[in-house]
C-alpha cells in the first residue's frame, strides 16, 4: 500500500510466542511518539494478544488520567459461525473493510498474524513492505526459517514459513511491481553468551543469505515485558512510577536502547515523512477515546 502513502508492517511467524504481539505494539507505540498516524490489525483470531494489549493500555491511560497515544486498532469479532467457510468470508470482509479504511488515513499500518498458517496470515504478507519476523533465540526456533543440516548448520530446505513468504512476495511483485523488506529480529537473546547463542547467530546469518532477508540484532531476554503487558505500556512511554504502575529498572533503559535500535535496523521511511508529520498531528492529539465499534477501536 506504499503508493498510497500507508507504509504497510506485517509481523509474523508461524512459531507460536516468538515475541509478535510485543513487537507490533512497540512499534506502534514507537511510531506514534514519533507523530504518525498509526493503525494496526489483528488478525490472530484466537489469543487476539495485540488487541488485549491496546486494551490494557487505554485502560490503564483512562484510570490514571495519562496522556498517551492510541493507535486506530482493528479486531475480529471473537462470536463467530460454526461454519469454517462462513468464518473465512467473514474474516476476509472484515480485513479489507479495515485495509479500506486505514488506506490513506495512516501513515503506518501495523499487522499482526498468528502463530499459524490462515488464509488471513498469507493474505497479510502479501500486502507487507516491510516484514518483521521476530525469532526466538534457539537453534529449535530455527526451524521454522529452513531445516539445517545437523552437522554443517547450513539451510538444506525452505520451512513451510519460509516458502509462504516466498510466495507472498511473488504475488506482491505480480501485483505491484514492489518486493518486501523481511527482516529477521532476533528476540529473547540470552544476556549471558554462550556456544548455542553463537551457533545460533552463524545460522541465522546462513539462513538470511538463503533467503534474502536482512537481521537485526534484536531484544535480550527481560523479564519487564511480562510487566508492561498488563498496564498496556511499553519501553517508549515516560518511565515514570504513574505510567508503569510501579518503578522503572535499568532493563526498562536498555530495552528501550534495544528497541530503538531495532526500529533502525527497520529502515522505514521515517525520515521523509517525520518533520510534515510532526508539524500537522501533534502526538498527544490521538489521545484517549472510547473504542467506536467492535471492530474498531478508534484512536
Ligand atoms: N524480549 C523478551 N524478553 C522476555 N519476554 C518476552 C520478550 N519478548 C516477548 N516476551 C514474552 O514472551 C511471551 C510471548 O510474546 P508474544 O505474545 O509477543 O509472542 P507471539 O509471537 O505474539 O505469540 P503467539 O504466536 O502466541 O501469538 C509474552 O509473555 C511476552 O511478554
Ligand atoms: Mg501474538
Amino acid at each position: 500500500m506504499a503508493s498510497t502513502g500507508t507504509h504497510v508492517i506485517v509481523v509474523g511467524n508461524e512459531k507460536g510466542g516468538s515475541g509478535k504481539s510485543t513487537t507490533a505494539f512497540h512499534l506502534s507505540v514507537y511510531l506514534m511518539y514519533q507523530g504518525f498516524r498509526v493503525a494496526s490489525i489483528d488478525v490472530d483470531s484466537r489469543q487476539q494478544t495485540l488487541t488485549q494489549y491496546v486494551r490494557n493500555r487505554r485502560n490503564w491511560a483512562q484510570a490514571h488520567d495519562l496522556a498517551v497515544p492510541h493507535a486506530s486498532h482493528y479486531h475480529l469479532p471473537l462470536s463467530r459461525s460454526d461454519s469454517i467457510k462462513e468464518n473465512q468470508k467473514l474474516e476476509f470482509d472484515l480485513f479489507r473493510q479495515a485495509i479500506i479504511e486505514v488506506e490513506g488515513e495512516a501513515d503506518f499500518l501495523i499487522v499482526d498474524t498468528p502463530g499459524f498458517d490462515t488464509h488471513l496470515t498469507r493474505l497479510a504478507h502479501s500486502l507487507a513492505d516491510t516484514l518483521v519476523t521476530p525469532l526466538n533465540d534457539s537453534i529449535i526456533d530455527l526451524d521454522v526459517m529452513a531445516h539445517l543440516d545437523p552437522v554443517t548448520g547450513d539451510p538444506r530446505e525452505m520451512s513451510h514459513y519460509a516458502r509462504l513468504v516466498q510466495r507472498a512476495r511473488t504475488e506482491r511483485l505480480s501485483i505491484d511491481g514492489r518486493t518486501i523488506d523481511w527482516v529477521i529480529v532476533r528476540n529473547r537473546i540470552s544476556m549471558l553468551p554462550s556456544r548455542s547463542t553463537k551457533l545460533v547467530q552463524g545460522a541465522i546469518e546462513k539462513i538470511a543469505v538463503r533467503l534474502g532477508c536482512r537481521v537485526a540484532e534484536g531484544i535480550a531476554e527481560r523479564v519487564i515485558f511480562r510487566s508492561l503487558f498488563p498496564t498496556g505500556m511499553t519501553v517508549f512511554d515516560p518511565l515514570d512510577e504513574e505510567m508503569l504502575g510501579g518503578l522503572p529498572s535499568m532493563s526498562h533503559l536498555s530495552a528501550r536502547q534495544e528497541y530503538r535500535a531495532l526500529v533502525e535496523a527497520l529502515r522505514l521511511p521515517i525520515n521523509d515523512r517525520t518533520a510534515a508529520r510532526i508539524a500537522a498531528n501533534k502526538v498527544l492529539a490521538q489521545t484517549a477515546a472510547e473504542p467506536t465499534r467492535f471492530e474498531h477501536m478508534a484512536p
